[in-house]
C-alpha cells in the first residue's frame, strides 16, 4: 500500500498558503492545522471521477450506503453498534457542537472543557454568551491525568450545565481509558451535566493504545451525543460531512428542533460519495498512515530530546498532534511559536491558544501527518537553535 505526499503549495491549502495571513511572514514550514499532506486513499479518487464523468449534480438524497458504511466502520473497528436513526448530520464537527451548545443550554449557562484543549471549543462557549469553565489537566511524571475532584466540582460550584470532551485529546495526545471515562461520564450523570463526546481523532491511535468511544462505557444515553467524522481519518476535511449519533430521542428532538431554524439538512454529495468510499475501501491506507504518523513522531522525539534533554515531548498515544515544553530552553516573556516562528521559519500552533490564560505559553503543538523529511528539518531547525542557548 502506497500512501503518496503531496507538494501542496498554491493549491489553495490552508495550512500551506495561508500560512503569511496566518503569521504574517513569509516562507514558514507549517506544521499547524489539522489535516495531512497526503493523497487520500484511492478508492476515493476513483469514486469521484466515476460521479464527475455521471456528470449530473443536481439535488442529492445522502445515500443509505454511504450512512450503512459509517455504521459498519462503528462496528467493526470501534464496536460501537449505531442505530440508523440516531445519525444526524452537520457540515462539521465544529459547527455541531456549536449547534448543540445551543439546542441544549441556554445564554451565561455554564460549560465545561479540560484544558488545554481544541480551542475552538472555548470560542464556541464564548461566542454563544455561554459562561467558560476550565478544568485544567494535570502533568504527572511526564503524562496528563485528569483532576476528577477538581472536575466535579467545577461542575457544582458553576452549576454546569454541558461538557464537551475531547476524546482522543488534542492536542496532549492522550488516548482516554475506558476508567478514566467512565469516571467522567459518571460525575456527569451524577449532575445531569450534558456530554458532547468529540471523537474525530477516533481512528488515529498509535500502537499499543486503544480508543474507547465514550458511548459504549456505560448507559449514558440520555446525556450524550457523540461527534465523529472520516475527516481526520481519511484527511477529507474539504468534504464538509459528518456525523452527530444521538441515541436520545429527547436531545434527538431539540437537535432537529433547532436545524429547523437554520435549515442546513444535508451536506454536499461529493462527500457522501468519498467518505463512503473511504469507509468501505480505506482501511489498508489507513494503516499505512498510522505507520507515518508513528515513525515522524518517534523521529522527531528523537532528534529533540538528544540534542535538548529538558525539552519534554509528550507521549503521542492519538491523534497525529504532538504536544512540546520547551520552558526549560525560554525565558519568562518568550512564548515557544512566536519564538520558532521567527527563529526557525516554522508554523505551529501556539499553546497559548489552547487555554484561556497565557498558561501554555512555552508549548507548542506539531502536526506529524506530513512527509518525514519536514519533521525531521523542523526538529533540525530547533535543535540548532536552541541548542545554542546550552542547556
Ligand atoms: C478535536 C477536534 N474537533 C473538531 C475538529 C474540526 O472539525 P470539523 O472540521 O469537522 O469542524 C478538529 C480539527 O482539528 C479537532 O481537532
Amino acid at each position: 500500500m502506497k500512501v503518496k505526499y503531496k507538494d501542496r503549495r498554491n493549491t489553495n491549502s490552508k495550512k500551506w498558503d495561508s500560512c503569511y495571513e496566518k503569521y504574517g511572514e513569509k516562507d514558514l514550514l507549517p506544521f499547524w492545522i489539522a489535516d495531512m499532506d497526503f493523497e487520500a486513499p484511492e478508492a476515493v479518487k476513483d469514486a469521484l471521477k466515476e460521479f464527475v464523468d455521471f456528470g449530473v449534480f443536481g439535488y442529492f438524497d445522502p445515500p443509505k450506503s454511504y450512512i450503512e458504511s459509517f455504521i459498519t466502520w462503528e462496528s467493526t473497528y470501534h464496536n460501537y453498534q449505531v442505530k440508523d436513526e440516531w445519525i444526524r448530520f452537520s457540515p462539521g464537527v465544529v459547527p455541531a457542537i456549536n449547534w448543540l451548545i445551543q439546542s441544549l443550554t441556554k445564554e451565561n449557562n455554564s460549560i465545561l472543557i479540560m484544558t488545554p484543549v481544541y480551542y475552538p471549543f472555548k470560542e464556541a462557549i464564548v461566542n454563544n454568551n455561554r459562561n467558560l469553565v476550565e478544568n485544567y489537566l494535570v502533568e504527572k511524571n511526564g503524562k496528563y491525568i485528569i483532576d476528577f475532584d477538581d472536575f466535579e466540582n467545577k461542575i457544582i460550584a458553576n452549576e454546569v450545565k454541558l461538557f464537551i470532551f475531547c476524546s482522543p485529546h488534542n492536542p496532549i495526545g492522550r488516548v482516554w481509558t475506558k476508567s478514566e471515562i467512565k469516571t467522567v461520564m459518571d460525575i456527569c450523570k451524577k449532575h445531569k451535566v450534558y456530554v458532547i463526546s468529540d471523537e474525530i481523532h477516533q481512528d488515529i491511535i498509535m500502537s499499543g493504545n486503544s480508543q474507547t468511544p465514550t458511548a459504549t462505557v456505560g448507559d449514558y444515553d440520555n446525556i450524550l451525543v457523540t461527534l465523529t467524522a472520516a475527516t481526520k481519518t481519511f484527511n477529507l476535511a474539504a468534504c464538509k460531512n459528518s456525523f452527530a449519533i444521538i441515541p436520545d430521542e429527547f436531545i434527538r428532538e431539540k437537535f432537529d428542533n433547532f436545524k429547523q431554524t437554520i435549515r442546513i439538512n444535508e451536506g454536499n454529495s461529493f462527500g457522501y460519495i468519498a467518505i463512503e468510499s473511504a469507509y468501505n475501501y480505506g482501511r489498508p491506507w489507513l494503516n499505512k498512515v498510522l505507520e507515518i504518523i508513528e515513525n515522524n513522531y518517534i523521529e522527531f522525539k528523537g532528534l529533540i530530546t538528544k540534542k535538548l534533554p529538558l525539552a519534554k515531548v509528550f507521549d503521542l498515544e492519538g491523534t497525529y498532534l504532538g504536544w512540546v515544553d520547551l520552558s526549560a530552553y525560554l525565558d519568562d516573556k518568550e512564548s515557544a511559536g512566536e519564538f520558532l516562528k521567527n527563529n526557525c521559519n516554522l508554523a505551529f500552533d501556539y499553546g497559548e491558544w489552547f487555554s484561556s490564560e497565557r498558561k501554555y505559553s512555552k508549548y507548542f503543538r506539531i502536526n506529524f501527518a506530513t512527509d518525514t523529511s519536514n519533521v525531521i528539518l523542523a526538529a533540525e531547525r530547533i535543535v540548532e537553535i536552541l541548542g545554542k542557548r546550552g542547556k
